[in-house]
């Protein structure tokens, strides 16, 4: 079987990706932007073939060159084209039409790539999503927002990261945002909804899910990307039984078949109202970021990565969907900028954590800060699971107000 996989190194989980692709017998031609020499050497071992292109943003350059070199190396059909990184999926979507090949088209993919649009298609199937409008101009902002009313939420149609994504309480502070918004050419405007964020993830063969997850943000990731101070929190919940998740899982199937979901990862978003009511967030057919694989990884003792490749390639899915523990990632912010001085509270934590920390990633002293605005990974992250939720929720909140960094 060969695959066409774009970007197999780039974000770096993708690497994970590629090993699963080789490890169910395909041979992975990598398209992406790194040079053949800055490749990380662990990739390297699983790609049959690399092509670098010089933008890899560059749809129609990308698809003359892939198929060029294709057709240099003599093969005239491959059988799948994926991708697993939310820029990209609409390129893989587009090469797989230009080639005829099977998997979801580019209009089916445009459902999962454009805010408004999913929205309206999933608003369409008869499920609850926020009230919005697609809006290009100041006018019609204000327009929408006197129709919709405050609070509200700006944010650019094809975003990503919560940038730029910004909740707007009156008529003053749309002012503000709008100034903040200026290069960006089309956002949604849309009702703001409270309550409980969580996540629903699934590899899904045909639209059904083989595989199901659902994490809890704590708190709601609009909030993670505001306040510095804040250790954001995800946990991934053992007990998908439990009725307070009955209608987020329920939506959440319902929007894989009005979206017409196929083969592969999905990633959505849904709130939970202080009414009891489940709320469309929004959707990515792609794995979640963020290391949310890992923590899925933790939950069940199972190779996403693996399993994801083996519903790719052969539309099967063998890996246990048991699960045995709640997976909590904690992400710390040091205080102050520069590089990370120091690091407080981490021996007490792991000696009262024990067999349940699981990882611990954080920055080690002399290591320059991440930008916490760009990337939820911050200066780095603990996980830890149990079985118990309380007791992941406990550990988890200790790392998140004990473990304390410092950077200057
Ligand atoms: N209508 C809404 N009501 C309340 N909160 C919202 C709404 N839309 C977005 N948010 C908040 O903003 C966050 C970011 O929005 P969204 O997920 O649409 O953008 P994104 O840029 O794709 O973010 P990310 O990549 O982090 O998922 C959401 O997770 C949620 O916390
Ligand atoms: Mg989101």
């Amino acid at each position: 079987m060969r695959v066409v996989f774009l970007a197999p190194s780039y974000p770096p989980e993708m690497i994970e990706y590629s090993r699963g692709l080789a490890e169910v017998g395909a041979q992975v031609y990598g398209v992406g932007d790194t040079p053949r020499e800055a490749l990380p050497a662990r990739v390297k071992p699983y790609l049959y073939d690399y092509l670098q292109v010089p933008r890899i943003m560059d749809e129609e350059d990308v698809m003359d060159r892939v198929t060029a070199w294709l057709k240099t190396r003599g093969i005239a059909t491959v059988d799948r084209v994926l991708s697993n990184w939310e820029p990209l999926v609409i390129l893989a979507a587009r090469l797989r039409e230009r080639w005829g090949m099977p998997g979801m088209s580019v209009d089916t993919v445009h459902g999962f790539r454009d805010k408004q649009l999913m929205k309206e298609r999933v608003a369409a199937a008869g499920l609850r999503v926020p009230r919005s409008k697609r809006v290009r101009t100041e006018k019609e902002t204000r327009a929408a927002a006197e129709e919709i009313g405050y609070p509200l939420v700006m944010k650019p149609i094809a975003g990503a990261g919560s940038a730029d994504t910004h909740k707007v309480d009156d008529a003053n502070a749309l002012d503000d945002v709008l100034a903040q918004m200026r290069g960006v050419t089309e956002a949604s405007c849309e009702e703001y909804v409270t309550g409980e964020e969580f996540t629903f993830d699934t590899v899904c063969i045909d639209g059904k899910p083989a595989y199901e997850n659902v994490a809890q943000y704590l708190p709601k990731p609009l909030e993670m990307r505001t306040l510095e101070w804040v250790s954001p929190v995800i946990i991934t919940v053992r007990d998908m039984q439990q009725p307070k998740l009955a209608k987020g899982i329920a939506l959440g199937r319902k929007v894989l078949s009005a979206l017409g979901m196929g083969d592969g990862f999905t990633h959505m978003e849904w709130f939970l109202t202080p009414k009891g009511e489940a709320v469309f967030g929004e959707i990515g057919c792609r794995p979640g970021g963020a290391h949310i694989v890992d923590q899925m990884n933790y939950t069940g003792d199972i190779d996403l990565f693996r399993e994801w490749a083996r519903v790719a390639c052969h539309r099967r899915f063998e890996a246990s969907t048991v699960r045995k523990y709640n997976a909590g990632i904690v992400f710390k912010r040091a205080l102050g900028r520069g590089r990370i001085t120091r690091i407080e509270g981490l021996g007490d934590f792991l000696r009262e954590a024990g067999e349940w920390c699981v990882e611990e990633k954080l920055l080690r002293p002399g290591t320059p800060r991440r930008n916490w605005k760009h990337t939820l990974l911050s200066d780095g992250h603990v996980m830890v699971r149990h079985p118990e939720w309380d007791e992941a929720f406990r550990l988890s909140f200790l790392a998140a107000t004990n473990i304390r960094m410092y950077a200057e």
